[in-house]
């Protein structure tokens, strides 16, 4: 009875529509995602100290309040409960003699080691002196520590910084901090040019340098930024440690991307196990590091939903730039070789205002009168291999995804706007799938972005869109992939 009940359930695909966009004038804006994260007004770019902290997830990133360009970084700060719900909240770190305050992280001071007082929550950035570095100048970026003992609202700036002084480099910033419990200290991550360098300390004020980690096997890829490490658990209880790099530059697709390493951390020295993968192919994810103190072990990344090609060209206004949805990233394996798995962690049940899932969606199938400004859409498909799905309006604007030749490509040339910059639509966006078929698909559209996780989230790709006019038509086809699958 109970396994009747769940083929007829599964042989059902439903196109739910839900709650509708509040229609206040923030959320008519042109382009103003309602899914993802965007600041109000102003330039965002890189998550910054992503820590959670008695409830709250806080998501602090690069800002420029007063300009929808790059320009001098302050820390903005955002809210949330339950990572679908994000809040504005004001400035946390500002400018000062010292320099711009460039990326970096946040712990939660449990034990007070640093002297700042039990649970302080301290923000680790890099201050970077921008005339000077311009000006091809070495020596202009250090590490500085602020606090906050009111949960991340008002912040003191540490006034023995800097605390980490550069010994020469060009490029020496983005801390990632986190405490190494068998060494009982705290280690930094720090991305020094095209090498990550790790330092550790007692106190969060004095740090010993411990390695160098740089890539001797792939080809040289733009300057190394916003590193990450930390340990993951795969199924059967192995345990690996990720090493997360990004890249300003020479990503698969162009520009911007991120790569991560598996291997080993001893505290000391990283030693990668096996060749670096992309952690998304698509052109418009960057930056991405994850969330410092999460519960119940998880690992949750947020990324730059964007990409240095043309990021302060994008057609958004009063603001420029969003996140990508918050992800929890798993390890798993295949034949000896480990990697990463992605899910997304935001409740979109109850965000998306347009829901489409599917077990045995029958193919070709179309819709035309649909609202995808706000979509989620999941199907399985059963191997397929010539997967088509199409996303477009009536004004002949449209948006393709497909399979061809054991890759994944995207086609955004028609996607809407697409002119105010020639990096936007120079290629086709392409992964490679290393000859997989497809089983499980799951899209989210959210007004400007569309962000796919395939096969349970094995291939990510994350694009930015500029549609004149929302998509309507939804098209998808396969003549290999039908057939049934039961996925739970
Ligand atoms: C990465 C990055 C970082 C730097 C920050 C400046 O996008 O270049 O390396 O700290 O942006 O805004």
């Amino acid at each position: 009875m109970l396994a009747r009940c769940v083929l007829l359930f599964l042989a059902l695909a439903s196109w739910a529509q839900a709650a509708p966009a509040p229609a206040n004038a923030y959320y008519s804006e042109a382009y103003r995602p309602w899914l993802h994260y965007s600041p109000n007004k102003g330039w965002m770019n890189d998550p910054n100290g992503l820590v959670y902290y008695n409830g709250t997830y806080h998501l602090f990133y690069q800002y420029h309040p007063n300009s929808t360009v790059w320009g001098p970084m302050h820390w903005g700060h955002a809210t949330s409960n339950d990572l679908t719900h994000w809040s504005h909240q004001p400035v946390a770190l500002s400018p000062d003699q010292k320099g711009w305050i460039f990326s970096g992280s946040a712990v939660i001071d449990k034990d007070n080691r640093a002297g700042f007082g039990a649970n302080a929550m301290v923000a680790v950035f890099t201050y970077h002196n921008d005339a000077l570095w311009k000006a091809g100048q070495k020596n202009t970026e250090s590490q500085g520590l602020a606090y906050s003992m009111d949960e991340g609202k008002t912040w003191t700036k540490y006034a023995g910084n800097p605390v980490l002084n550069n010994s020469g480099e060009q490029d020496f910033r983005d801390p990632k901090v986190f405490w190494h419990e068998p060494m009982k200290r705290w280690t930094m991550a720090l991305a020094t040019g095209n090498q990550i360098t790790f330092f550790s300390s007692k106190d969060l004020k004095q740090w010993q340098h411990e390695s160098d980690f740089t890539d001797e096997t792939s080809a040289p890829l733009g300057v190394w930024e916003c590193p990450d490490l930390f340990k993951l658990r795969n199924h059967d209880g192995t345990e690996k440690w990720v090493l997360i790099v990004n890249h300003g530059d020479k990503a698969p697709n162009g520009g911007s991307g991120t790569r991560y390493f598996i291997g080993q951390f001893d505290g000391q020295r990283f030693i990668a196990e096996q060749d670096a993968r992309w952690l998304d192919y698509g052109p418009d994810f960057y930056a991405g590091v994850t969330f410092e103190n999460a519960p119940d072990n998880r690992r949750l990344l947020m990324a730059w939903m964007s990409n240095w090609q043309y990021a302060q060209k994008v057609p958004t206004h009063p603001w420029r730039s969003a996140m990508t949805l918050p992800r929890e990233l798993r390890l798993d394996s295949e034949n000896g070789q480990y990697f990463l798995k992605q899910q997304f962690a935001a409740n979109l049940s109850e965000l998306a205002s347009l829901q489409y899932r599917s077990k045995t969606p029958k193919l070709p199938l179309q819709r035309n009168d649909l609202d995808l400004r706000r979509a989620r859409i999941r199907f399985s498909v059963n191997n397929a291999q010539d997967l088509n799905l199409v996303l477009k309006n009536d004004r002949g604007e449209q948006l393709r995804l497909y399979q061809k030749d054991g890759r994944f490509f995207i086609d955004r040339h028609l996607s809407g706007q697409t002119d105010f910059s020639p990096d936007f639509s120079r290629k086709t966006l392409e992964m490679p799938m290393n000859g997989e078929g497809l089983n499980d698909v799951e899209l989210v559209m959210d007004r400007a972005s569309v962000e796919v996780l395939l096969n349970r989230g094995r291939y990510s790709m994350t694009v930015q869109v500029f549609p004149v006019e929302a998509y309507s038509t939804f098209r998808l086809e396969s003549a290999s992939g039908t057939g049934v699958r039961y996925l739970s």
